[in-house]
């Protein structure tokens, strides 16, 4: 379902070739889908049509695949690897990278008024999508991360810029399922203490694979964050310690849902993402 909707979402759109193109390439590269994937079955879970909560789905992962173009530019990761391709500016050119991105964050907010739900459903997702997206979460997440490099952070202030930078947006794919759904309060609050856990897991181990993993398996640049002097939980708590804590975050995510009837998808979802390889 996601990537037919993806695959269709500018067809048809009369803009700059270069452009559309540079925005297909990332966007259609492949990648896990975990966070689309989370807001359709958090809508399930919550007693949701998944056919609705599709754009809302989708639109996350624009904002995601948007974030990653940015990530590997020269000015940032500088990274020439990606979803198994060339990165975007390295084929397309920083300025249309950039623009690329640029036009997929917007795109998303558009892709959220497209969806067949109440109003007010979708004025919630917006305000849940525009928070986690900028400077209160992801941006402001890697503008932690930027600020970071070639200085040792401490383990308070790694939660927090990881929390930010990957959490968020997590969260807020798991929220869009609920919104969607039209869950009550104490539900979305349930889904959100699970999906903070993931992604703080979920970043936790891409730490980890950035020193353990080759680029074949990855399909994105290793050893990017040693490159780039970052501060990681790994270079923070060690390899072991980061196993420990990913299990530790795993389970405390799991038993936030102790109140729903059907978690199995997202039980399974934490657990495999936990030993994940790429
Ligand atoms: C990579 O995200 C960036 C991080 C937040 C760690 P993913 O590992 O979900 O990347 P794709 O979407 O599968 O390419
Ligand atoms: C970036 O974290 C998270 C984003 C907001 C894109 P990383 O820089 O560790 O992500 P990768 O390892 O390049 O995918
Ligand atoms: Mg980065
Ligand atoms: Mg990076
Ligand atoms: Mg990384």
């Amino acid at each position: 379902m996601i990537e037919d909707y993806l695959g269709k979402a500018f067809a048809g759109e009369t803009r700059c070739a270069d452009l559309q193109e540079a925005m297909e390439y990332s966007l259609l590269a492949g990648g896990k889908r975990v966070r689309p994937v989370l807001t359709l079955e958090t809508c399930r879970m919550c007693g949701g049509d998944i056919q609705a909560a599709l754009p809302f789905a989708c639109a996350v992962e624009m904002v995601h695949t948007y974030s990653l173009i940015h990530d590997d530019l020269p000015a940032m990761d500088n990274d020439d690897l990606r979803r198994g391709r060339s990165t975007n500016h390295v084929v397309y050119g920083e300025a249309t990278a950039i623009l690329a991105g640029d036009a997929l964050l917007t795109a998303a907010f558009e892709q959220l008024t497209r969806a067949s739900l109440p109003a007010q459903r979708i004025v919630e997702a917006v305000q849940c999508l525009s928070h986690a997206a900028g400077s209160a979460g992801m941006v402001g997440g890697q503008a932690l991360d930027m600020a970071g490099e070639g200085r040792a952070l401490d383990r308070t202030d790694l939660e927090l810029l990881q929390s930010l930078k990957t959490g968020a947006l997590i969260s807020a794919a798991a929220e869009l399922g609920c919104i969607a759904a039209g869950g009550t309060c104490e539900q979305r609050l349930q889904v959100k203490a699970y999906a903070q856990a993931l992604g703080r897991a979920f970043q936790v181990r891409d730490d980890m694979l950035d020193v353990t993993s080759s680029q074949e398996e990855l399909g994105k640049s290793v050893g990017s964050d040693q490159a780039n002097e970052k501060s990681t939980f790994v270079t923070a708590l060690g390899l072991e310690g980061c196993a420990v804590l990913v299990e530790q975050l795993t389970q405390q995510g799991i038993e936030a849902l102790s109140s729903f009837e059907a978690p199995d998808f997202h039980i399974w979802l934490a657990r495999s993402l936990a030993q994940r390889t790429k």
